[in-house]
């Protein structure tokens, strides 16, 4: 058992100091927000992650993990002590480093033994470097500092799972001490590790994502031109996911890739590289078909509709994937404001995130338009002109072809998740436009405004 101190109780912090506790580690959680740290103690997670809650009250039951505001006590008791605070984006694309400098700071004026500082967070290659010196420069106590790069690789929803059961765990050290140290503290998640440098370890995080950011704009960029060639993306997919160079993964097409660290991630690699002198075109691009392909379907339907203006708008999902309630570069938000500044009657559903979006958008009016939100997606379709759906939640998924019929008053539909098979959608006489594929045309008026 090893003490350890995690700063920050975000989606990072948070599930790193759980999964820790739940490995037997002694954890103290800190965050400098105190209603958030009684909360936590009622076993509370601020963030909606499957299974989180469970393994949180499991392991203060136990007298594993602890969350306080009070860090000297926490960082001076401390083995290891781990940084998972944001880096948000500044409006240059590069990092916001400044949490990472007041915990720094915190930790250089707390620590009285030898202590391995771990950054968590996602920071541009060489930060550690200086971070190290950072601490080292405000040190009160003559103890041996240093710091590490260990980042994680957990998506959204599936946090804890990713943690416990993740593909590797990425070490990035400067001596042997620090090196054997992690080793250590992640023996009990017995998972492959890769020991590498720091600034490799730094690089390993941006890369990977970066990679998988490309991925997706790749398909979304073949996806536009299958249309324009009269292929199907879903086929093409398939077909080309067969191939272990490839693999069969991240290969959906969609309304563009949203989440905290992708479009982040993408912009910063993209900076660093250009602090250098260097242009990193691939990353560039793959930033660049994302951003148009956020508004696609808006498009489309902008040239197929006369005007938005009236008419009724279903939106179905509005978080950036399901299983979250995080909106961060969701497609909805480029979306919505777009229809409202047209003058539609959007009736927006999302499962999770329509109070966090609500927070944004309040239900009324807005210039020309209004948002409303309801409780079911079926609600949502009811007498509406068209329909967006923009995230692949169970509860759009499981609608059947027919109630988009049967519920809409002109069965226009635009799917961003290539949720439906065309044909079914035709079978159905719904008008339907996805992403990389043949639209569907109605071939039939709905039979229920003949019969009146
Ligand atoms: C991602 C990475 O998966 C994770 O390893 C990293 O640590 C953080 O960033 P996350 O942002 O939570 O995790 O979600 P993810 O499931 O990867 O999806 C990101 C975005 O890409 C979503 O908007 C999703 O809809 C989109 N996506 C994903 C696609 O459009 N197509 C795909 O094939 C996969």
């Amino acid at each position: 058992m090893t003490n350890l101190a995690v700063a920050g109780t975000g989606y990072v912090g948070l599930v790193a100091g759980v999964c820790f506790a739940e490995m037997g580690h002694h954890v103290t959680c800190v965050d400098i927000d105190e209603d958030k740290v009684n909360l936590l103690r009622d076993g509370i997670s601020p963030i909606y992650e499957t299974g989180l809650e469970e393994l949180m009250r499991k392991n203060y039951a136990a007298g594993r993990i602890q969350y306080t505001t009070d860090y000297q006590a926490a960082y001076r008791a401390a083995d290891a002590i781990f940084i998972g605070v944001g880096t948000p984006e500044q409006p240059d694309g590069s990092a916001n480093l400044s949490y990472i400098a007041t915990v720094a700071r915190q930790i250089a004026e707390s620590i009285e033994q030898d202590c391995l500082v771990v950054v968590k967070s996602t920071v541009p290659v060489g930060t550690n470097d200086k971070v190290e010196q950072f601490i080292r420069d405000f040190l009160v106590h003559d103890v041996k500092v240093e710091v590490a790069s260990n980042p994680e690789f957990l998506a959204q929803g599936s946090a804890v799972h990713d943690t416990l059961h993740a593909e590797r765990i990425i070490i990035g050290t400067e001596s042997a001490w620090a090196e054997e140290l992690l080793r250590r503290i992640y023996a009990p998640f017995q998972l492959p590790i890769v020991a590498v440098n720091r600034r490799s370890a730094e690089m390993i995080k941006y890369a990977s994502n970066d990679f998988l950011a490309l991925k997706i704009s790749y398909m979304n960029d073949i996806a536009n031109l299958c249309e324009l060639v009269g292929a199907d993306i879903q086929d093409v997919a398939q077909g080309m996911g067969y191939d272990p160079r490839i693999g069969n993964q991240f290969l959906n097409a969609g309304i563009g890739f949203g989440g905290s660290c992708f479009p982040k991630d993408t912009k910063a690699l993209a900076n660093l590289a250009s602090q250098h002198g260097y242009e990193l075109r691939t990353v560039q691009s793959a930033i660049r078909v994302n951003a148009d392909q956020k508004t696609m379907l808006y498009k489309k339907a902008s040239k197929r509709l006369i005007t938005f203006n009236g008419l009724k708008v279903a939106v179905l999902g509005l978080t950036f994937k399901p299983g979250t309630d995080d909106l961060r570069e969701a497609a909805s938000l480029e979306n919505v404001p777009l229809l409202l500044e047209q003058g539609a009657e959007v009736h927006a559903y999302d499962p999770v995130g329509a109070a966090n979006f609500a927070r944004l958008y309040p239900e009324g009016a807005h210039g020309k338009g209004s948002i409303r939100y309801v409780s079911d997606p079926e609600e949502a379709l009811t007498e509406a002109n068209v329909c967006f759906i923009l995230t692949e939640w169970g509860e759009i998924r499981q609608l059947a072809p027919e109630a988009y019929h049967r519920l809409m008053r002109t069965p226009l539909v635009y799917d961003g998740r290539n949720l439906y098979e065309v044909a079914q959608m035709r079978d159905a006489n719904v008008e339907y436009h996805s992403i990389g594929r043949e639209p569907s045309l109605r071939s039939r008026v709905k039979e229920s405004k003949i019969l009146g």
